[in-house]
C-alpha cells in the first residue's frame, strides 16, 4: 500500500469488490471511461461511492479494458482543508544527505494510469482544485512545478471525485468552471430490498434481520422531512449487523451502531430508538 502523508491509500484489487448496482451507474461510468469523461460522484454519507470506484477500478483494470499493467490501479485520496497541491503532486523529500523526490499519488495514477479518486474534494485547499483543470481537458496534463516538468496523462488515466452536496455550505460549493469539467452520477441510499442484500452479505446476519435493518433504515430516512436531515447511512446499517453477529443483542446493537451514532441530539436519539423498537420488539 502506498501511503503518503497518512492520507493516500493505492489499492491492489486482487479481489473484485461487491457492489451492488443501484440503476445505471456501472454502464453510465464505463462509457465515460471509454471516452476518458472525468466523473464526479455525488451522494450522501455511507451510501456505497468508495465502494463503487473500487469496483470500478477493479472492473476495468481486471477487466482488459485498460491496458494498465502491475501498479495500482487506484489512488484514493481522502481530501481535507490542509490538503495542498504539494500533498497531491509530489515533494522533494530529506533522506540522509540527499534529497529525493516523491510522486505524489496524483502523479503516480497520471504516470501508471490509474483511477484518482478524490474524496470530498470540496473540502481540500484552492490550489489542488485548479491542479485538476489541466487534467480534466483535452490537454490531460499535470503540470509538476517543483521539478519544472509537465507530465503527459497516461491513456488509462481517470480523474474521478466525490462530494457530499448535503452538509457543504455555500462557500465550498464546488466552482462552476470545475464542476462543469465532470460527468456527474448521483448517489442516494438504497430501496429496501437493495439494502437488505448489502446488510447481508457485508455483515452475515440472517436474511430476516436484514430486511428488519433495512426497513429500519427507510423509517429512520423518512424522519428527514421531520427535521433530521442526515438520515442513517448504510454504513452504520451494515454495523448493527456485524454487532449482532458478534452476539450482541439486536435492540442493543441498533442502539450503538444506529441511535446513538447517527446523532447526538436526545431528541432525535429517542425519535430513532422508538422506531427501533416497532421493529426489534423487545422480548
Ligand atoms: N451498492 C452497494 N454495494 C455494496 N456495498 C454497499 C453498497 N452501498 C453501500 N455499501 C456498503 O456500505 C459501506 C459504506 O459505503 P462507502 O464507504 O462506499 O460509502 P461512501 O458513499 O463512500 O461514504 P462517504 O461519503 O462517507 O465516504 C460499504 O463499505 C459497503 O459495506
Ligand atoms: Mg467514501
Amino acid at each position: 500500500m502506498n501511503v503518503d502523508a497518512g492520507q493516500a491509500e493505492g489499492y491492489a484489487l486482487q479481489e473484485e469488490p461487491y457492489y451492488r448496482p443501484l440503476s445505471d451507474e456501472i454502464e453510465v461510468f464505463l462509457a465515460a471511461y471509454e471516452q476518458r469523461l472525468p466523473v464526479l460522484l455525488k451522494g450522501p454519507t455511507g451510501c456505497g461511492k468508495t465502494r463503487f470506484v473500487e469496483y470500478m477500478a477493479h472492473r476495468i483494470y481486471r477487466g482488459g479494458i485498460s491496458t494498465q499493467g502491475p501498479g495500482q490501479p487506484l489512488q484514493t485520496v481522502a481530501c481535507h482543508e490542509d490538503l495542498s497541491a504539494t500533498d497531491l503532486v509530489g515533494r522533494f523529500l530529506l533522506k540522509g544527505e540527499e534529497t529525493v523526490w516523491q510522486d505524489g499519488p496524483l502523479t503516480r495514477a497520471v504516470k501508471e494510469g490509474a483511477i484518482c479518486y478524490l474524496d470530498e474534494i470540496v473540502e481540500a485547499r484552492k490550489d489542488s482544485t485548479v491542479l485538476i483543470h489541466s487534467l480534466t481537458d483535452h490537454r490531460r496534463i499535470l503540470p509538476v512545478e517543483k521539478l519544472g516538468t509537465i507530465l503527459d496523462a497516461h491513456t488509462d488515466f481517470l480523474l474521478v471525485i466525490s462530494y457530499n452536496p448535503g452538509y457543504q455550505n455555500v462557500l465550498k460549493d464546488l466552482k462552476p468552471s470545475t464542476r462543469q469539467r465532470f460527468i456527474s452520477i448521483d448517489f442516494d441510499y438504497p430501496e429496501a430490498d437493495d439494502e437488505a442484500e448489502i446488510i447481508a452479505h457485508e455483515s452475515s446476519v440472517d436474511p430476516e434481520t436484514a430486511n428488519r435493518l433495512a426497513r429500519l433504515g427507510a423509517n429512520i430516512r423518512n424522519l428527514r422531512s421531520h427535521g433530521f436531515d442526515e438520515g442513517v447511512s448504510t454504513r452504520l446499517l451494515v454495523y448493527a449487523g456485524q454487532l449482532m453477529v458478534q452476539g450482541i443483542a439486536a435492540r442493543r446493537a441498533c442502539d450503538a451502531a444506529i441511535s446513538k451514532a447517527v446523532s447526538d441530539d436526545k431528541e432525535v436519539q429517542r425519535a430513532v430508538a422508538e422506531l427501533v423498537d416497532a421493529i426489534f420488539p423487545a422480548p
